[in-house]
């Protein structure tokens, strides 16, 4: 923790990669562990052709777990991240989620490579609802998330089978090779391209730390530079804290 602690602080280019762990404590939960949504709906759940073929399937996962995600709030390691990139140490956050709990911790650079559930778009007219917004999700959900057009509604979330967000892509890319420091929080790091970045940041020279309660696809690279840390995120934000405000 003191090394990981030390670069950040010596460091004014430090970017963050989130994954569902770290919301984990705010209420959500992440995708692959044993109490995880694939475990609970199927992995075909995000996959668009099965969206496709079965939007009640997904309409109904969206009414009982997705909506409500929306509701929860950031806990101390998505304000860490907030408070760090105040003072000046972190250039940016990428992130896997889609819950908007960093920007809401106070993050101002966030790349969301994953999209967002608060905005959902009509696939036949293009309109657009912000669920956030109490009156646009009551129409919704009362509707069964059909618009008032007729057509099928989606949120603007990456599903399996769709194109990443360039714009979102290419800042994130520009990030990882370009910053001092990488630190991994809360995810599994299995997933193609996100679990690319923090290679193209170690191969241009930064350091790269995971931290993460469990295995990644990841952890022989973090091992190499002696900066993995099994830890619970809540844990890891309190630890950080102390060292980095004793440095
Ligand atoms: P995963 O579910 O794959 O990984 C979350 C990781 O966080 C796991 O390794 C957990 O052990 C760890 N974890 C859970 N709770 C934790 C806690 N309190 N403290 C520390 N670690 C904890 O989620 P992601 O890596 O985010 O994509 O998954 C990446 C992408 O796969 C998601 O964005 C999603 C999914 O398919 C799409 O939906 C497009």
């Amino acid at each position: 923790m003191k090394h990981v602690a030390e670069l950040v602080k010596k460091s004014r280019n430090v970017v963050f990669l989130t994954g569902a762990g770290i919301s984990v404590p705010s209420g959500i939960p992440d995708f692959r562990s044993s109490n995880g949504l694939y475990a609970k709906y199927g992995q075909e759940i995000f996959d668009i052709d099965h969206f496709h073929a079965h939007p009640d399937k997904f309409y109904a996962f969206a009414k009982e777990g997705l909506i409500s995600m929306l509701d929860c709030q950031p806990n101390a390691a998505h304000k860490l991240i907030a408070e760090l990139e105040e003072k000046g140490y972190v250039r940016g956050v990428i992130t896997q989620n889609i819950d908007g709990l960093h920007q809401k911790a106070g993050s101002k650079n966030v790349a969301e490579l994953h999209g967002n559930a608060r905005m959902w778009h009509c696939l036949k007219c293009a309109r657009r609802f912000d669920v956030s917004d109490p009156m646009q999700r009551v129409e919704l959900l009362t509707n069964n998330f059909k618009c008032s057009c007729g057509g099928l509604t989606k949120p603007d979330i990456v599903f399996f089978g769709e194109l990443l967000p360039m714009d979102e892509w290419a800042k994130a890319e520009r990030w990882a090779k370009t910053c001092d420091v990488l630190i991994t929080v809360g995810t599994s790091l299995v997933v193609y391209p996100a679990s690319t970045l923090p290679l193209l940041a170690y191969e241009k020279g930064a350091f790269v730390a995971i931290v993460n309660k469990g295995p990644t696809g990841l952890d022989k690279l973090a091992e190499h530079q002696n900066l993995k840390i099994d830890i619970d995120v809540l844990e890891f934000a309190e630890l950080f804290k102390s060292v980095f405000e004793s440095l």
